[in-house]
């Protein structure tokens, strides 16, 4: 499953994505934010995430300002590798080579038509594993060193 989530700086752009991926008939779970107003990117990105780790094969996409704040949220949480892109090689090439299981994306900083891109190539592109899979196990070991 897709997990979305925003907090107010990048609600309008999780509004937009929910527009295309319902054009697309791609199924999400919107997490909220549900309207403007101040919320804080910590909680909402842990609210998300904990659902997300629950599968392998779930994805998440988060939104807020920057997409910075709720990309370091998102990686507190044991399972989560989050990346914070603007633009399309790095969306891409973090599902490529660090099975990031999440999008982060800035409200403030890409517009909607390119943001649907990046969550397009980030859905549709697979991990290339081999020599990437032992970095994703080292970052593995990281946080099991930290229980
Ligand atoms: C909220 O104003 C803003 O700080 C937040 O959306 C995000 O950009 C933080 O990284």
């Amino acid at each position: 499953m897709l997990y979305l989530a925003a907090d107010h700086g990048g609600f309008l752009l999780k509004e937009e994505i929910k527009k295309h991926l319902d054009s697309e008939n791609i199924e999400y779970i919107d997490c909220g934010t549900d309207s403007p107003e101040s919320v804080d990117y910590a909680l909402i990105a842990k609210k998300a995430c904990d659902e997300i780790v629950k599968d392998k094969d779930n994805r998440g996409i988060l939104c807020c300002g920057t997409g910075i704040g709720i990309s370091m949220a998102a990686n507190k949480v044991n399972g989560i590798r989050a990346a914070c892109c603007s633009d399309y090689f790095s969306a891409k090439f973090t599902r490529l080579h660090n099975d990031a299981n999440v999008l982060c994306m800035g409200g403030r900083v890409v517009g909607a038509g390119l943001a649907c891109e990046l969550v397009d190539v980030f859905l549709k592109t697979g991990f290339e594993g081999g020599r990437h899979q032992r970095r994703i196990d080292q970052l593995t070991d990281i946080e099991n060193a930290q229980k």
